[in-house]
């Protein structure tokens, strides 16, 4: 008998730190959802723990991991390298045609590196973003990973401008907007449905300001920690701040002995699951964060955005968003709480192709090239 056999496409998603996992949710779920194609889902174990990890694959509904590399914490050399020898072995054992790596953490550049190394094609998801700053340890993994990747995604148009100029063939760069978007617009109703995260914390909506600071160069140094806890004084001074401790941050300060200081200016709580984030975002009169993500879901949210750093890698947030840079500079925070408590609403636009189907258009593609 005659019959037509569909050839399978086999993808590799790898999923390590908090961040990439509201990434890889919506491209796992794309990809299950067509039957040429077998997904398998990779965590590293960079991220490991209830709340850096469990509760958010719970609250993204996203599958038990098919194999755990459970690599854990380590310097930066340490964890990459034994992200790479576990994942080698993975590659043995799972055949794939394609490696799907998420964002910039080192998670990212240690598969792609396994896999190109292998004449395995790797697919970057977020490519193309440059803070030109090479101190931090995401720009490094950016440039790499963008250097060795076969298929790379874009979330905004000047993501394009930067690769040409690494040249990077034109070919290669696909715009399809961003995935860490997908991810919040299927999740916002939800979380303000579910969530007690305001009662839990006898809050009002827009009397309150959220606050993420784990950056190594915030927090990793007494006089950079000072100054970090400087800039929440002065917010905490306007407004109640609500500050989810990131596990970095909580460390750094508790050795510099400002843990209490920092307790003074804020309510200090664990870090929190996704929706629970989610609608603490969406209901919050100011952020002030050095987070990537952040500074593109309070775009979306149209919430008003302090980024604590001397440069973003995410321009768009700036120029059709609600984010602004203060630079490392507790008084510009202060100017900047000022005016935003002065003025009703920041005016803003999604940015082009925010639209919720970027993971979609992603897959597509990766099944496009493959026939
Ligand atoms: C990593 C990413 C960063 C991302 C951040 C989000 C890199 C280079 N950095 O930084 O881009 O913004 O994740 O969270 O990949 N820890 C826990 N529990 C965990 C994970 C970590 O307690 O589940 C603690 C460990 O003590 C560890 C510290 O947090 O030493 C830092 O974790 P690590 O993954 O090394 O870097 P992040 O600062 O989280």
């Amino acid at each position: 008998m005659n019959q037509t056999k569909v050839s399978q496409l086999s993808l590799t998603f790898i999923a390590g730190a908090r961040p990439n996992f509201m990434k890889v949710a919506p491209l796992i779920h794309a990809a299950k959802a067509c039957s040429d194609i077998d997904a398998t889902l990779v965590h590293t174990g960079q991220h490991y723990d209830e709340h850096m990890s469990a509760q958010i694959f719970r609250d993204l509904d996203l599958p038990q991991p098919d194999v755990h590399l459970e690599v854990g914490s380590a310097s930066h050399a340490v964890q990459t390298a034994r992200v790479m020898t576990a994942f080698d072995k993975t590659l043995d054992e799972r055949p794939t045609d394609i490696v799907v790596v998420v964002g910039d953490v080192n998670s990212t550049i240690a598969c792609a590196l396994v896999a190109t190394k292998r004449g395995v094609k790797v697919a970057h998801v977020e490519a193309g973003l440059r803070s030109r700053d090479r101190a931090m340890p995401e720009e490094i993994n950016r440039v790499l990973t963008d250097q060795i990747s076969d298929y790379l995604f874009t979330t905004e148009r000047d993501a394009a401008a930067n690769l040409r100029a690494e040249g990077i063939p034109e070919s290669r760069i696909f715009f399809v907007g961003n995935v860490m978007i997908d991810t919040l617009l299927k999740h916002r109703v939800l979380a303000r449905e579910r969530t007690t995260v305001l009662a839990r914390l006898d809050i009002a909506p827009r009397a309150y300001a959220v606050c993420t600071l784990h950056r190594p160069s915030n927090v990793d140094s007494a006089e950079s920690a000072a100054r970090t806890l400087e800039a929440v004084s002065e917010l905490g001074s306007r407004l109640k701040v609500i500050l989810p401790l990131h596990p970095r941050s909580a460390k750094q300060f508790q050795q510099f002995g400002m843990l209490d200081s920092l307790r003074q200016s804020a309510t200090v709580v664990e870090p929190l699951g996704y929706l629970d984030f989610l609608a603490l975002l969406d209901s919050a009169r100011l952020v002030l964060t050095d987070s990537g993500g952040i500074q593109e879901e309070t775009t979306v949210l149209g919430v008003p955005c302090l980024t604590f750093r001397e440069n973003t890698e995410r321009p768009i947030t700036i120029t059709n968003g609600t984010n602004r840079l203060v630079g490392l500079n507790p008084r510009r925070v202060a100017d900047a709480v000022g005016e935003i408590l002065a003025s009703p609403t920041s005016p803003h636009n999604v940015p082009e192709m925010w639209d919720g189907h970027s993971a979609e258009r992603i897959i597509a593609i990766l099944q496009q090239s493959a026939h």
